[in-house]
């Protein structure tokens, strides 16, 4: 397993350009198996992508990569199992279930585990499948699905605003017979970046004001050409890592409109913030302001996913700060690992209290989970010393060339 070391102290100064959506790219390459042959431009290099082509080669797919193009051919299935390796392989692996139900009217999954984020339980896709006349029976770990009478349109409330339950209600809604209507349903960048690429592929939806969206299933769908959109999180995690140094960075091909909520809070932090079409430029103080109250909400709230860079900000601050996460049970899970560098955080349930220090030393560190990774290289940008992070696995599923950025920003980070 591969580690950073990052000897901290140094202000970023410099330029990052920002990748291609991993929350986006991995619904639209299950959405791949629904249109034939398609092209996607920016298309990040992960790890949770290259799971992804794993499991559209298992299922008979060809996938090719040329740069941040990628080029996918779903002509001819020749299964509708992801065995279990695979769906471990990528914690989302879910979403390719209702792209498989649509193309081949049956599919076997293994039960996608939890993460190290907590549970990730999947009943809400379950509900919603059975009204569309899904038949879904537990098999030894499995999940067993047939579609006696093809898939059908169905009106489905959905409880949470569940962004994987939406993307996979989409999936199936899209060729089946009749209207589908989802109320509640998750209004994250990457739910219309997916219904783009649909409709590029003939699909018929519509998302209306206060985010209900209905899918008219058509007869068939066609070949389509689609760019994926920046990474948000990507995009507030490397503000973060500047902010935390005093230093400067500006983004090149992120997209402010996407980032509404996340700008107040580097504000409150004490950061300036400039941004134009596809730009965004921060400065920040020598030591970031406390931040007063940070609640994770699903979009267009603060994103449960920034949470983490945005508290190793924090655990320098000239005061206290307040964090609330609403979404995942085990966010706080990379505190233990950033208390070693000296922060101090209390945490009492979904509430976490940060009371700022001055300056945070370095320590020998694991990544816990993704972001929380991340948060922990971003806190060590900051350290007083050389501090080491481990399992760094984690954050190469959702972070393309991350040293390699950072450096460019003048951090001395090596990989080893
Ligand atoms: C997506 O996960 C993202 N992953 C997550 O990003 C992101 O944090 C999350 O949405 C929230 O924005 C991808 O898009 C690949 P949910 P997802 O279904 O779809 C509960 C990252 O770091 N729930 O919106 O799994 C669930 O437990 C990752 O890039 C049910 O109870 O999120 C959670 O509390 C982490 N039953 C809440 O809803 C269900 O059937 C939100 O989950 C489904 C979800």
């Amino acid at each position: 397993m591969g580690k950073y070391v990052i000897e901290g102290g140094r202000r970023l100064a410099g330029e990052v350009a920002i990748h291609g959506a991993k929350n986006s790219v991995l619904p639209i390459l299950a959405a791949t198996l629904l249109v034939g042959e398609c092209t996607i431009h920016n298309c990040p290099n992960l790890s949770d992508v290259d799971a992804a082509f794993n499991i559209l080669r298992h299922l008979g797919c060809t996938a090719s990569r040329d740069g941040d193009t990628v080029s996918v051919s779903a002509r001819t299935l020749a299964d509708c199992t992801i065995p279990d390796e695979l769906m471990r392989g990528m914690r989302s692996s879910v979403i390719f279930l209702g792209a498989i139900l649509a193309r081949c009217g049956k599919a076997r999954i293994s039960m996608p585990g939890g993460c190290e984020l907590g549970r990730r339980p999947i009943n809400l896709h379950i509900l919603a499948l059975e009204k569309m006349g899904v038949t879904i029976e537990e098999d030894h770990g499995y999940l067993n699905c047939t579609v006696e009478k093809g898939l059908r349109g169905a009106e489905i409330p959905l409880l949470l605003p569940s962004v994987g339950a939406t993307e996979n209600i989409l999936l199936a809604a899209c060729m089946a017979k009749g209207k589908t209507v989802v109320h509640n349903s998750a209004r994250e960048p990457e739910i219309v970046d997916l219904v783009n690429f649909l409709q590029g592929a003939g699909a018929n939806i519509h998302i209306d004001k206060n985010g209900t969206i209905t899918v008219n299933g058509v007869a068939a769908l066609h070949g389509t050409e689609h760019t994926v959109i920046p990474d948000r999180i990507a995009a507030a995690t490397y503000l973060c890592c500047a902010a935390i140094t005093g230093g400067e960075v500006l983004l090149r091909g992120a997209m402010p409109q996407h980032m509404t909520s996340v700008f107040p809070v580097l504000k409150e932090a004490g950061c300036t913030l400039r941004h134009s079409a596809g730009n965004i430029f921060l400065s920040a103080q020598r030591r970031p302001r406390p931040l007063s109250d940070v609640q994770t909400m699903p979009y267009p709230g603060f994103p449960t996913d920034a949470l983490s860079p945005a508290m190793a900000l924090a655990s320098v601050a000239r005061g206290t700060s307040y964090f609330r996460e609403t979404i995942f049970e085990n966010r706080y899970k990379m505190v233990a690992e950033l208390s070693k560098m000296g922060a101090k955080v209390k945490i009492d349930g979904r509430m976490a209290v940060i009371e700022g220090v001055s300056r945070l030393h370095s320590a020998p560190l694991c990544c816990t989970d993704l972001r929380g990774g991340a948060a922990l290289c971003c806190a060590a940008l900051a350290a007083e010393g050389e501090s080491y992070i481990a399992d760094i696995h984690h954050i190469e599923r959702g972070y393309q060339d991350f040293d390699k950025n950072l450096r460019s920003l003048g951090a001395i980070i090596d990989r080893c």
